[in-house]
């Protein structure tokens, strides 16, 4: 009679199993060393022995049913098992990806590789001077006598007495003719500072500075140069116009303008014809050696390439400005 009823409830709480937990339980209390099995093979002895062997098979016929189901119980747990781990792991490859957010270069960056493209396309080399010049690479030898304006210590800023942070490129032309026999034709971009700050002006900005030296150049050759230059910069119907100005260090100098339509005529560069005295500060000959000189400034480009009103702009490192070029 009892082993009925402990197969019934076997059956019963077998059904409802569903973790591994419970699993584990009903191992125990069916199966286990003090399990209902067991404890129904201990009735054995209460028995009259011509009885003992029939109730002995039954409880040993449960005892394998029950370990039966529990084996399939258990396979059939592992495999849900199973599926929800993978079902977790799935991959949904149409969730579509977190974009990356990549820098670029600024604006000022772009516009002065912009021009050493175009020059050195043109045949132009291009070298880089120190940020800290002797005051003659920067004044002197440039044919920049004490009392030039431009010498004066608000415009500049001093180191020493004999040192300063160079106020342009221009001392790069002293470097290189120094260093190199001509014909030379290099430009030169860099840093510049000189003691301004508003709306056109910062106290450092950048500069591309340009010299071709050889036998027999004009003020041809420097215009066609910049007109050049000025039709792969601003796009080919960009004109050029030379207006008379002065430069200690080249004679005849010119403010050169570049027409943009929607602006009118827009001063972007100086330049010249090297000065003799700048030759023979250098040690060549003006007899024989001739040149073009240029320097311009790369955020006056910019501001004209892209519309921008405010030089601040470039140095504010607001990046809605910065990423919109
Ligand atoms: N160095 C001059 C300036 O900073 C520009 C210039 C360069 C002019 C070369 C003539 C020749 O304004």
């Amino acid at each position: 009679m009892e082993i009925e009823v402990v197969e019934k409830e076997a059956l019963e709480k077998l059904s409802k199993i569903s973790n591994v937990q419970e699993l584990e339980s009903f191992r125990i209390e069916f199966l286990g060393k003090k399990g209902k099995i067991t404890e129904l093979m201990k009735n054995l002895k209460n028995l009259p022995p011509e009885e003992r062997p029939a109730y002995g098979k039954r409880v040993n016929e449960l005892r394998e049913k029950i370990e039966k189901l529990f084996e399939e119980k258990k396979q059939q747990i592992q495999k849900l098992l199973e599926q929800e781990k993978m079902e977790k792991m799935r991959i949904d490859v149409t969730i579509p990806g977190a974009r990356r957010k990549l820098g670029h270069s600024h604006p000022v960056l772009k516009v002065m590789e912009e021009i050493e493209r175009i020059f050195v396309s043109m045949g132009f080399d291009v070298v880089e001077g120190p940020e800290i010049e002797t005051t003659w690479h920067n004044f002197d030898a440039l044919n920049t006598p004490e009392w030039h304006p431009a010498r004066d210590e608000h415009d500049s800023f001093y180191i020493t007495d004999d040192l300063l942070l160079r106020t342009h490129t221009s001392p790069v032309q002293i470097r290189t003719m120094l260093e190199r026999k001509p014909p030379i034709a290099i430009i030169s971009p860099g840093k510049v500072y000189r003691r301004d700050y508003d709306a056109t002006h910062l106290p450092m900005f950048h500069q591309v500075e340009g010299l071709h030296v050889d036998r027999d150049l004009s003020v041809a050759h420097l215009k066609f140069t910049l007109e050049e230059f000025a039709r792969r910069m601003f796009g080919k119907n960009a004109r050029v116009r030379l207006r008379p100005s002065f430069f200690p260090f080249t004679e005849p100098s010119f403010e050169v303008d570049v027409y943009l339509s929607g602006y009118g005529w827009l001063e972007i560069l100086g330049a010249g014809m090297v000065d003799p005295n700048v030759f023979l500060n250098v040690g060549y000959d003006p007899e024989e050696w001739t040149g073009y000189a240029f320097g311009m400034g790369v955020e006056r480009i910019a501001m004209l390439k892209y519309g921008i009103t405010d030089i601040r702009e470039f140095v504010r490192n607001d990046v809605r400005f910065l990423s919109s070029y």
